[in-house]
């Protein structure tokens, strides 16, 4: 088969404390999702910039698998998969109304609240001063659309009123997008990968992140810092769990609530849901990310490909499965 591997290149420039580029890929694991797929197929790669389009019009992949997470702005990640559609051409992973909601993190918790599964009350707020009623404190303060821990330091817990005004003011200025500020779930977190469809899909082994191992006085939360600043693959960070010690009862609720979320968002093929419990120990939903982290480097700590190892699956194993699950469900013989 042909497959059209759409993907954005994270600049090699880029100094890590700036987070601008955080979401993009880098070359090795492009590399590996290449390599991974090279195995079976042929691979097209195709960059996901402003010429996308007419590549794919002229080369006509028989599938993409989607990579990209997209140029700017709060539909980013639903760029490539709204194009291919417009063009026919199938493509792994969620459709662009899902891309779309998960990213507006406001927008995924009310669909999450409409089917009844947990997540912690919030407030958008757009502009300051803001008058609205907040939860009680402690709250957390994030943008409303970025992932992979963009905006969240380990400041973004905060106690009282003056921190709060403080955190919401940086996000309004310095990602020039709405704070959502939320109820901080004190209890232990988890993160989920599910992989297949509708009510086949398949949890696997859930991973835990331990904050113990966390520098002293620093807030349990799995802050910008704490993902790529304190974790290197140089030095890893020992705070993860995989299969999560947990008791089975609390293994059936966090599964169960986190395939209710892969139904109610309408993902596809395969995401990665994030839980924390509350002070009650019930599992809420923090966010889906249905265009999953997926670095190669055991060592780098990505949360899907670490708990598909667990389950037996390699890199490689992880990224043919996502495109055979895709290939099912629109039915391409593979
Ligand atoms: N309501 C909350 N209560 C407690 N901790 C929270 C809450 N919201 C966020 N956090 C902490 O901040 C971290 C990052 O938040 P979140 O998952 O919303 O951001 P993200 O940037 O989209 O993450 P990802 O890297 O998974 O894309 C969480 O893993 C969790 O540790
Ligand atoms: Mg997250």
């Amino acid at each position: 088969m042909h497959v059209g591997l759409c993907f954005n290149l994270k600049p090699t420039n880029e100094s890590i404390s700036d987070d601008f580029y955080a979401e993009w890929d880098d070359e090795e694991t492009i590399a590996a999702v290449r390599s991974a797929l090279s195995g079976k197929h042929r691979v097209i790669p195709i960059e996901a910039n402003e010429d996308a389009f007419e590549k794919f019009r002229q080369l006509r992949p028989d599938i993409v698998f989607n990579m990209a997470e997209g140029l700017s702005g709060s539909s980013r990640e639903l760029q490539i998969p709204a194009m291919l559609e417009m063009l026919r051409i199938p493509y792994t992973g969620s459709g662009p109304i899902t891309l779309g909601l998960c990213l507006d993190k406001s927008l995924a918790k009310e669909v999450l609240s409409y089917h009844g599964v947990p997540t912690a009350p919030f407030v958008v707020v757009r502009d300051l001063p803001e008058k609205k009623k907040f939860p009680p404190f402690p709250l957390i303060v994030k943008p409303l659309y970025e992932g992979s821990s963009k905006g969240i330091r380990n400041n973004s817990l905060v106690r009282t009123t003056a921190q709060l005004q403080e955190q919401i003011s940086a996000i309004l200025t310095e990602y020039h997008q709405p704070a959502l500020v939320e109820k901080y779930l004190a209890g232990r977190e988890f993160t989920v990968a599910l992989l297949g469809n509708g009510a086949e899909v398949q949890v696997l082994p859930i991973v835990e992140i331990q904050f113990e191992q966390l520098p002293a006085n620093i807030n349990p939360i799995y802050s910008f810092e704490a993902k790529w600043i304190w974790d290197t693959v140089e030095k890893p960070l020992e705070i993860f769990a995989c299969p999560a010690k947990t008791s089975s009862s609390l293994e059936k609720r966090i599964r169960a609530v986190s395939q209710a979320a892969f139904l109610a968002l309408r993902c596809r093929d395969w995401c990665r849901i994030d839980i924390r419990l509350d002070e009650s120990g019930e599992p809420n939903v923090l966010e889906l990310n249905p265009l999953p982290g997926i670095l190669p480097n055991p060592d780098a700590n990505s949360c899907f490909p670490k708990a598909a190892r667990t389950a037996g699956l390699s890199y490689a194993d992880l990224i043919n499965r996502v495109l055979e699950i895709a290939c099912q469900r629109v039915g391409l013989n593979l």
